[in-house]
């Protein structure tokens, strides 16, 4: 940066302080004037205790029901479409305003893709593995603190959080499956090339030398990389902070780069970035290992945002005491307890307008009655949102619509219940990223498009290229208390909306056989390959789910069984 730079990016620094200041709301009350920390209640064991706050405290949607809670002026401050963990964030937070939030989700439980199920007496989280930067003080904690009132707690994964797995294999067809299934009969394991995450950066570099002691220069470069997203992070989340105006000037003259490297980093791909670091295979599948975690192929995805998260698991991760539900359990409460309230089985099927397109109020799908209220909050994903709106209004949405912009790679987890403890088993509390690829020829972008670009019916003719794999008991303190003897594997991996799509009307449970018979066919395979891995969980299964990107579509509105919404490509 030169001085003239240096100047003019601190001018508008100055300006949008001043901006900030002068546009500042006056009458709102500040929802973090008190540490809302209080000490944690023992944990709620009971289902059904639990279940009277996660389910609705009233039950589901009636809109006579409603009409009990609203407020003085008839109506609710606000209306809050969806249950998920942004729409709880934002209810919390204004509830802590003072404001009174009507949350409607159409699911039987408040939570989105942090609710859990029960089958069989094992409890499955459905979206949360690990979160980074709990240990820590850090702003992250600080807000799971304020907006559960520090009744949320939270768990250290292992040291090795995630181990990255790599199993030989040239040709993923037939013979491929073949040397699975011979180990799967025998109970022995595959053998694999293994590299494990660490918490710590250089626990995590020395980790990466044992297998690549060669590979010193690339390794340490690759860190400083992060390190230098880490910097431009604070300038990039810096603008989402200016006016809007001021934001678009710096990005149209450019100003913005000297601000924040963000734009010019954002340029370039992971595999770019990876491929500029080193000529080893295995090293670059090692270092772009968590794709799965943002469901983007590395060529596709930015390497900012995978150097996000990176540095989020930098010093190790964590896990919700007492699994997913917790979080909606903590917070529904905080919502209600000024007035608000949180409905099940409450879909919204349009957001109704007045004539000049302001949001008034919206309209339930169960009885056609509109509830109005002076805010209308969607947390349904940008398509859903779309989707709910006038034809008048939703024009206005079109250009977010195109331009880069589409959904992401649809999602398939398979649920395991095992009937003997973590300790029997000896199951970690880390996660395992397996990959089927050639050894010294590693490329994930080709294994996982030439997966996902199969047909229905060729799908299951080879391994599954990647596979992540969990054991959510053994990360839980509390499981052994909840499921004496038992223990429960999860896991994920892509799955083509394609390959399922005609079977979306169905009703959840009654898609026929030809359903049924796709989803064995996936199921056999990912129970084959996890024990061929982990062979001492063969004899152990008490129960075994699929979940579809249609179960996906059915239970969280994702328009295209996509596992995190938008897709986090480049282009993006
Ligand atoms: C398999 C999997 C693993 C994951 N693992 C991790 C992890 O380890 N760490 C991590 O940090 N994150 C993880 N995530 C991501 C994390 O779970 C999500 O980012 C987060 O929970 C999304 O919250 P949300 O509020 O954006 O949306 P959602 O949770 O998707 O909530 C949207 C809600 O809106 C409701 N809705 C939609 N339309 C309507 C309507 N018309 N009327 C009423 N309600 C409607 C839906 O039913 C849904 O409940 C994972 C996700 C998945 C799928
Ligand atoms: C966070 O804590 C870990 C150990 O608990 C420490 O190594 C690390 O330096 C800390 N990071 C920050 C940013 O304070
Ligand atoms: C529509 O609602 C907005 C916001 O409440 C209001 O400012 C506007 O005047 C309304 N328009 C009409 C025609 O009622
Ligand atoms: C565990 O499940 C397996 C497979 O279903 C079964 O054969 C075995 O008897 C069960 N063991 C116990 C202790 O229940």
């Amino acid at each position: 940066m030169d001085p003239d730079q240096i100047k003019t990016a601190t001018a508008l620094v100055g300006a949008t302080a001043i901006a900030l200041f002068l546009s500042r709301p006056k009458k709102a009350k500040n929802p973090f004037t008190r540490d809302a920390r209080t000490d944690p209640k023992p944990f709620e064991y009971s289902k059904e205790a639990r279940n009277a706050i996660i389910k609705g405290t009233s039950g589901g949607y009636l809109k006579r029901k409603v009409e009990k809670h609203t407020g003085a002026n008839g109506e609710f401050d606000a209306i809050m479409i969806g249950s998920g963990m942004g729409a709880l964030s934002c209810a919390v937070i204004m509830a802590k305003a003072g404001k009174k939030v009507l949350v409607l989700e159409q699911h039987d439980q408040i939570g989105g893709s942090l609710h859990s199920f029960h089958e069989k007496n094992f409890e499955f989280d459905t979206g949360v593995h690990y979160i980074g930067e709990m240990k820590n003080n850090t702003a992250v904690r600080f807000l799971f603190d304020q907006i559960t009132e520090g009744q949320l707690q939270w768990k250290d994964v292992d040291d090795e959080y995630d181990t990255v797995v790599l199993v030989d294999d040239k040709k993923q067809d037939k013979d491929s499956l073949n040397v699975v299934d011979e180990h799967f009969k025998k109970g022995t394991t595959l053998p694999s090339v293994q590299v494990s995450m660490r918490s710590g950066k250089e626990a995590t570099i020395q980790s990466l030398l044992k297998t690549f002691p060669d590979e010193e220069a690339a390794i340490r470069k690759y860190y400083k990389l992060l390190a230098e997203v880490r910097k431009a992070t604070v300038g990039f989340v810096g603008i989402k902070f200016m006016p809007k105006w001021l934001a678009s000037l710096m990005i149209k003259t450019g100003v913005v780069n000297s601000y924040t490297n963000y734009f010019k980093l954002a340029e370039k791909s992971v595999t770019q970035v990876l491929d500029e670091l080193t000529d080893n295979n295995a090293l670059k599948a090692v270092l772009g290992y968590n794709f799965g975690d943002y469901g983007t192929m590395l060529k596709d995805a930015p390497f900012v945002m995978h150097a996000v998260l990176v540095n989020h698991f930098l010093n190790g991760v964590s896990y919700p005491v007492g699994g997913s539900s917790e979080f909606a359990f903590h917070m529904v409460p905080v919502i209600e307890r000024v007035g608000g309230k949180c409905f099940v089985n409450a879909e919204v099927q349009e957001i109704v307008c007045n004539s000049s397109g302001a949001a008034i109020g919206v309209r339930m799908k169960k009885d056609g009655e509109v509830i109005k209220a002076p805010m209308v909050i969607s947390n349904a994903g940008l398509y859903n949102t779309a989707a709910l709106l006038p034809p008048k209004v939703s024009p206005k949405f079109d250009s977010m619509l195109t331009s880069g912009v589409q959904n992401g790679v649809g999602g398939m987890s398979v649920y395991v219940g095992l009937n003997k403890s973590n300790a029997e088993l000896n199951l970690k509390g880390k996660h395992f990223w397996a990959f089927w690829t050639e050894r010294g020829k590693e490329d994930l972008d080709k294994v996982t498009s030439d997966y996902c670009d199969r047909s229905a019916e060729t799908c299951a003719d080879g391994p599954i290229p990647l596979l992540f794999i969990s054991f959510p008991s053994a990360k839980d303190p509390l499981w052994d208390k909840k499921h004496p003897g038992k223990s429960s594997a999860t896991i994920v991996t892509f799955a083509n909306y394609d390959w399922f799509s005609k079977w979306e009307q169905g009703r959840v449970g009654k898609r026929g056989a030809d359903y049924q018979e796709l989803k064995d066919k996936f199921k056999d395979l990912v129970w084959k390959q996890t024990v061929a891995l982990f062979p001492q969980i063969k004899d152990c299964v008490e129960y075994i789910e699929v979940g579809t990107p249609i179960t996906n579509k059915y239970y969280l509105r994702a328009n295209k069984g996509e596992m995190y919404g938008l897709d986090h490509n480049k282009e993006r």
